[in-house]
């Protein structure tokens, strides 16, 4: 991808029509996969409106295409002028959230420098790679315990081996009623400002390990919708929770970077994710946002009342079959979405408009039949465009996305797969 490209200019975020994806396409064979880059850099904008003055940290899982992350990290003010946030002095997009070791060892070798591994890893031939590297210029590793600081030592050269940046992982999960109930993703054992001051400490202790950053990603806020499909009696609940949740993290957040940096002066302090950017940009102590699926805009951030994206990424799959006058079935499709199964995580027709899957189908491996009212006029060979529920995950099936601005496409890039890679 050209800088050209990269800095594609900003047109109105408005979704596009059946009628003008197709006039774009006439000629490409589907199935195909694309990105609308004015609706993507204007949920950049979206976002960093939101984030304030708080710089986005990248997640890369939710874009699995090494060029569009590069630009992403390019859009600076100069590039991209009419972005709100540029207006008001925001630092931008900086660095990135990655999710597997040896993926944060691509992206390093490739000149991405800033890089902050989500997940832990057990990976005991990267471990030993990342610990041969510049410390300062290196993935810092995720940790919550003792144990994995043994694990890392004993896979990376034992006590006597390069040093590692780490960032200790915070539970940021809702405890309400005494801590009867537990809400949030079972993550980190690490809870209180106590257990993290006593992790930084051991950390400190260690002269292989360097304590970098601390994170907490409060997925029960940013990764679940205000209004989820086929669940609207939740929605209050889930408002009421979201609610209580973020006043207790942030009072809690600000606890556990005090103690820390009793220790140790942690200079990076991440949270939160798409859904949650305007929420976690109020924590004082908070130094940086993660955030990537909303530069895709997938269905799961439709169920949001505080914000609206704008579609950018979907996929175009053709009709094959007629099996009656109401149906029209499309090759392939069944390109679901992790996480607990149910309805949300099916790609949904997008366009034309007035297409749904059919309930006892769904999106099938070899086969997905849409109906609705503009299946009649479907023919074979026509195309219908689907959005995934996630965002990165359509990347793991196609090999390249088309990119389009205006009335055109202006690039074609390879997502990670289509640089031969297989991440999770
Ligand atoms: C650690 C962490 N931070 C942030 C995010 C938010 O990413 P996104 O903005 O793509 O939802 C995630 C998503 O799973 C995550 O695991």
């Amino acid at each position: 991808m050209t800088a050209t490209t990269a800095a594609a200019p900003t047109a109105s975020a408005r979704e596009r029509s059946y009628e003008e994806l197709e006039s774009i396409f006439a000629g490409i064979e589907a199935p195909y996969a694309l990105v609308d880059l004015d609706a993507m850099w204007s949920n950049g904008d979206e976002m960093l409106a939101r984030a304030q003055d708080t710089p986005i940290r990248v997640a890369s899982k939710s874009v699995r295409c090494r060029p569009l992350l590069a630009a992403m990290l390019d859009a600076d003010v100069r590039q991209h002028p009419a972005r709100p946030g540029a207006q008001r002095g925001s630092p931008g997009f900086r660095g990135l959230m990655t999710f597997t070791l040896p993926e944060s060892l691509w992206l390093h070798g490739h000149g991405f420098d800033d890089l902050l591994l989500a997940y832990p890893s057990a990976d005991r031939g990267a471990l030993a790679e990342l610990a041969r590297l510049d410390p300062e210029r290196a993935p810092i590793a995720m940790v919550d315990s003792v144990e994995q600081l043994d694990y890392m030592e004993d896979a990376s050269g034992g006590t006597g081996g390069g040093r590692i940046r780490v960032c200790i992982e915070l539970d940021v999960g809702w405890w309400p009623l005494g801590g009867r109930v537990k809400v949030g993703a079972k993550r980190s054992p690490v809870r209180t400002p106590e257990q993290a001051r006593a992790l930084a400490r051991e950390i400190e202790a260690r002269p292989r390990f360097e304590l970098a950053a601390l994170m907490g990603y409060e997925a029960h806020i940013a990764g679940l919708g205000d209004h989820p499909l086929g669940k609207r009696m939740q929605a209050p609940l889930i408002r009421f929770m979201k609610r209580r949740s973020a006043a207790e993290i942030a009072e809690r957040r600000a606890a556990v970077v005090a103690a820390v940096r009793e220790v140790s002066p942690v200079p990076i302090v991440n949270g939160g994710g798409t859904g949650s950017v305007h929420l976690t940009a109020r924590e004082p102590a908070v130094t940086e946002i993660t955030a990537g699926s909303g530069f895709f805009a997938p269905t799961l951030f439709d169920r949001y009342s505080d914000f609206t994206l704008t579609p950018a990424a979907m996929f175009a799959m053709p009709v094959v079959r007629r099996p009656s006058g109401s149906v029209a079935t499309l090759l392939g499709g069944g390109y679901h979405a992790s996480g607990a199964a149910g309805s949300d995580r099916l790609p949904a027709p997008y366009l034309p408009r007035g297409l749904r899957l059919d309930p006892l189908e769904g999106a099938g491996e070899v086969q997905t039949p849409v109906t609705g009212s503009a299946a009649a006029s479907l023919r074979i060979g026509d195309r219908v465009y689907l959005r995934h529920a996630k965002a990165g995950e359509l990347c793991e099936r196609f090999d390249r996305l088309y990119l389009v601005s205006g009335d055109r496409i202006v690039d074609e890039v390879p997502t990670y797969r289509g640089e031969g890679r297989c991440e999770l």
